[in-house]
């Protein structure tokens, strides 16, 4: 096991192996002192994992009560955040108490949000189990609901008080769901980690999981003390996400998040290269890399129409948007960008 300490303004360890779901409320016990523990999970985790989270928690001294949602982020809305609060009033939860995310990143914004709101503010621990919530969302406090007008509108910074990922849990994963979580394992690689970069290009799907968790979380870390509010280094962590939700958008969500975010590396890496700000091997061994992986890295929309996708990101600020652009492997930078240069960017790229 690998423990990562995360000193944001609330301190807490990141657990990283196997054999941890069995063994949670031992963990949990030492970051919170036994007491009723809400626990929310969505509707394909429940059924596998639940069962022996309750016993560990249980054997550790906690009185744990569940909240089970449809799995899926058609359930990440105002209803089943203001259902789960419904949950925990009529459930008696005090502030003494605690919130148990079981699942992906999905169930872990939405518990999230719910401990950072529910009685102004109480704690909760992350237990993550796809590849996406081990190395990105259940680290660094982000919170969220998404709005009818677009995701994660509504949300809050709200640290947990514990993460732990079980390598094991990641076994019984659709292939498509666990293939999703490994674009953000290749954004590290890319944005600060080309010893990372180079192990992936060995192992591929195969990589060593423990290790890798660990040093892309190790890096998430470092993100999250630098710039806990995402006002800056942070900013980094969005490598491929603004082309990525322009793509993820424009396909109406037929595009998964991690292909979206693949296609939207690869683009801004084309892009890059074009525009002399690395070499075009960057391009190529990115491009590389996401195909080894399974992804495809053809953007099927024209660059005009992905301008405007994009352009409707949270992340547009004023007239700019922060695109993160390659240097070299494990090297990027920010580089603010007027709106209107965007389209002229994209037809680096694409057609259209
Ligand atoms: P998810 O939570 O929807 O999980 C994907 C699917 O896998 C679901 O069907 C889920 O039920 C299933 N699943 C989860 N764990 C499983 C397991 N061990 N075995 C079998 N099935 C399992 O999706 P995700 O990719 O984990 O997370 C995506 C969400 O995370 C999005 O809503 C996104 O906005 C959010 N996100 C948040 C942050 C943050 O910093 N808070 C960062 C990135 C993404
Ligand atoms: N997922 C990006 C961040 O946590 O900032």
């Amino acid at each position: 096991m690998r423990e990562i300490c995360v000193e944001a303004s609330r301190a807490y360890r990141v657990q990283v192996g196997s054999g941890l779901l069995a063994r949670a409320g031992e963990a949990i016990a030492l970051a919170h002192s036994p007491c009723r523990a809400a626990i929310v999970s969505d509707s394909n985790v429940w059924p596998i994992y639940g069962e022996k989270l309750v016993n560990s928690l249980k054997s550790a001294g906690f009185n744990p009560v569940f909240f089970v949602f449809p799995a899926g982020e058609a359930s990440k809305t105002g209803e089943t955040y203001l259902t789960l609060l419904n949950f925990l009033a009529e459930n008696r939860l005090t502030r003494a108490d605690l919130l148990v995310a079981l699942g992906g990143g999905v169930v872990g914004d939405v518990c999230g949000f719910a401990a950072a709101t529910y009685l102004r503010g109480v704690e909760y621990v992350q237990l993550a189990t796809t590849v996406l919530a081990a190395v990105d969302s259940s680290v660094g406090g982000k919170t969220a609901i998404d709005l009818p007008a677009g995701k994660n509108l509504a949300g809050a910074f709200w640290q947990p008080s514990l993460v732990i990922a079980d390598c094991d849990a990641l076994a019984t994963l659709p292939p498509a769901v666990f293939r999703d979580g490994c674009a953000e394992i290749i954004k590290y690689a890319l944005l600060y980690d080309a010893p990372l970069f180079a192990l992936l290009e060995q192992t591929g799907l195969d990589f060593p999981r423990e290790e890798v968790i660990a040093r892309c979380v190790e890096w998430k870390r470092r993100a999250v003390q630098a710039d806990e509010f995402d006002r800056g280094e942070r900013m980094k962590l969005n490598l491929g996400h603004t082309l990525g939700h322009g793509v993820e958008a424009r396909s109406g969500f037929a595009i998964s998040h991690g292909c979206a975010v693949a296609i939207g590396m690869a683009l801004i890496c084309e892009i890059s290269a074009a525009k002399n700000w690395c070499d075009a091997s960057v391009f190529q061994k990115t491009k590389n890399l996401l195909e080894q992986f399974g992804f495809s890295t053809a953007c099927p929309f024209p660059a005009s129409a992905l301008a405007e996708a994009a352009l409707s990101d949270k992340k547009r600020r004023g007239g700019m948007v922060s695109l993160i652009v390659p240097r070299e492997i494990g090297r990027c930078d920010i580089v603010p960008t007027p709106v209107d240069g965007l389209l002229p960017l994209l037809r680096l790229a694409l057609h259209g």
